[in-house]
């Protein structure tokens, strides 16, 4: 059974012991370190910005997964590039020019990801499918960590797998919001290849063991 790439969400950690949960996630098997980016204005909630991931990227030995759920990103991923991200994702909805934002992280030499919102169909990413790196299936509503995951996105998991099978892509699919060990072996079976997990990994007895747990759903 193939194991899904386990990526952390720094958002719900202990934010006045950063580099100690960083060393944590280093010995640990999370593969990537998922950092959520806030701005108070796409999202109902404002959490951290470049110089944040640049003090992580200064511990961090794993990949940097940046989740940007900001209006205009055109405006700061450079600063992300930076910081060292080496995923930046971006959400459809905060894109009317969602192929120019692709192009432009790209040509900064990091991988583009593309988020969906839970109401977003699969089908506004028909056209750039081959250009994405990652997309970025939400499974609660983004803003606030700790919500419960929304169902359908088992399906909507299947309907994406489907259009980069079919349009001959290799990105990878990565659920993020209410992920915990209830569902993870169904989203992989579904199709997702990442997952990103806050709480429940942060806020059990034993995070580096719930990462194995996940890892080994
Ligand atoms: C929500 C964020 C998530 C969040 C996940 O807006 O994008 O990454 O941290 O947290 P949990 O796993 O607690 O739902
Ligand atoms: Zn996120």
């Amino acid at each position: 059974m193939s194991k899904p790439i386990i990526s952390p969400s720094i958002l719900a950690a202990d934010f006045a012991n950063l580099q100690s949960e960083v060393e944590m996630l280093n010995k640990s098997e999370a593969d990537w370190i998922h950092l959520d980016v806030m701005d108070g204005n796409f999202v109902p909630n404002i959490s951290f910005g470049a110089p944040v991931c640049s003090a992580i990227k200064r511990h961090a030995k794993k990949t940097l997964d940046v989740h940007l759920m900001i209006v205009e990103p055109e405006k700061y991923v450079s600063d992300f590039a930076k910081a060292g991200a080496d995923y930046i994702t971006v959400h459809a909805e905060a894109c009317p020019h969602l192929h120019r934002n692709i192009q432009q992280i790209k040509d900064l030499g990091c991988k583009a990801g593309v988020s969906l919102n839970p109401h977003t169909p699969v089908e506004v990413l028909k056209y750039v499918i081959g250009e994405i790196d990652l997309v970025l299936i939400m499974s609660v509503n983004p803003g606030f960590g700790g919500q419960t995951f929304i169902e359908t996105t088992y399906e909507k998991v299947r309907e994406l797998k489907k259009m980069i099978v079919d349009g001959g892509a290799n990105t990878i699919i990565e659920i993020d919001g209410g992920v915990t060990s209830a569902n993870a072996r169904k989203l992989v079976d579904a199709g997702a290849d990442a997952l990103v997990a806050g709480s429940f990994v942060f806020k059990s007895d034993n995070p580096s063991q719930t990462i194995i747990d996940l890892k080994n759903c």
